[in-house]
């Protein structure tokens, strides 16, 4: 038998290269060798856009796709909408006994993500939401639903799963042994800078390359990229490590070109506009069959409404037989109708 590996991604905009590289990449690996769940987690996306539903609902099929293009294969990956799971949400109730207010608001991620959410929430969180205070329970309940085993996260992500360890052993210690502990599995070991040099790639920052990005986005991004700044004159000898374009074709480009935009860039022999050019059209190269991939889906709606469907299908009767076993170890499987 097949560990169970599953993860989540909120839609709530497209995938960039930093997604690709620091967790997409890893996916693809894991679907041959795992029982894979990748929830579409719209329920969660929610949680701090409850005013903008619409956007939620066309970034279900926006990431869907983004997923497909990168080499996802849908008869591997069971993609699936959080929504349309109901057994989850029936799982977050039956959890939010077992977890106190304290304890969520001492949560380092919803911590951060409150202080990041200022407009949202008031600079002290004086708004939060009582939905955005329980998400961590919620995808308690995302994991537990399918017996998850393994969960691919970003380390911000980290306290949230050892916050469902904890409602796991609590579950476990009251009622019966039913639950497993869920393992993560660290995705962003590769964190991708972002254009201006910042350590994180993100929507918000923007400064972001997204997989869908047009030639001509690509090109302005990129002639825009933040360089060694103490370079002025195209013959300056300069230091590639404090530039992010030097980065940007370590990433995806070949070795031997990259020893060569190194070398040259230290002597001298490489002006930034020349350097900037080539890399733009090395990003295009990259992101080409990504893109043909992208545009066989965008074409035909119906076959990623389908891969939903009976990702969606699969998923709710493994949730359905999960939540039968943990109302059974709770005694509440009371009566038959
Ligand atoms: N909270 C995760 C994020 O923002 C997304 C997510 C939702 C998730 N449900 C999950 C991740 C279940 C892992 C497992 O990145
Ligand atoms: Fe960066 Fe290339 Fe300019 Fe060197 S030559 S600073 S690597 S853009």
């Amino acid at each position: 038998m097949k560990k169970v590996i599953l993860t989540g991604l909120r839609p709530t905009g497209n995938l960039h290269i930093g997604h690709y590289f620091g967790a997409g990449i890893n996916y693809i690996k894991y679907q041959d060798n795992y029982e894979f769940y990748l929830e579409i987690a719209d329920i969660q996306a929610l949680t701090d856009n409850f005013d903008n539903p619409e956007k939620v609902k066309k970034n279900i099929t926006e990431i869907t796709m983004d997923l497909l293009s990168i080499g996802l294969d849908p008869s591997k990956v069971n993609f699936f909408i959080q929504s349309k799971i109901s057994e989850i949400a029936e799982l977050t109730v039956i959890y939010s006994n077992l977890v106190t207010v304290s304890r969520l608001q001492r949560n380092p991620t919803v911590k951060t993500e409150i202080m990041q959410k200022k407009e949202i929430f008031g600079n002290n969180g004086e708004s939060i939401t009582y939905g955005f205070l329980g998400y961590p329970v919620s995808q308690a309940a995302d994991i537990t639903a399918f017996d998850g085993e393994l969960v691919p996260v970003g380390d911000d992500q980290l306290p949230i799963l050892e916050q469902c360890r904890e409602i796991v052993r609590k579950f476990n210690s009251i009622y019966s042994e039913v639950l497993k502990e869920p393992e993560q599995i660290l995705s962003n070991t590769t964190r991708v800078k972002g254009l201006d040099g910042n350590i994180k790639m993100g929507k918000s920052l923007n400064n972001a390359i997204y997989l869908i990005d047009s030639d001509e986005v690509i090109y302005k991004k990129i002639m825009s990229a933040v360089t060694d700044k103490s370079k002025i004159k195209k013959d300056d000898p300069a230091d590639p490590n404090v530039c992010m374009v030097y980065y940007y074709h370590k990433l995806i480009g070949n070795k031997d070109n990259t020893d060569i935009v190194c070398m040259e860039c230290k002597k001298g022999l490489r002006g930034c506009v020349d350097c900037k050019k080539q890399l733009i059209q090395e990003m295009i190269s990259f992101l080409k069959p990504i893109r043909q991939k992208r545009k066989y889906y965008e074409q035909h709606p119906e076959i990623v409404e389908n891969i939903l469907k009976e990702g969606t299908f699969k998923a709710k009767a493994k949730a359905k037989e999960q939540l039968q076993k943990i109302k059974k170890a709770m005694k509440i499987d009371y009566y038959d109708f």
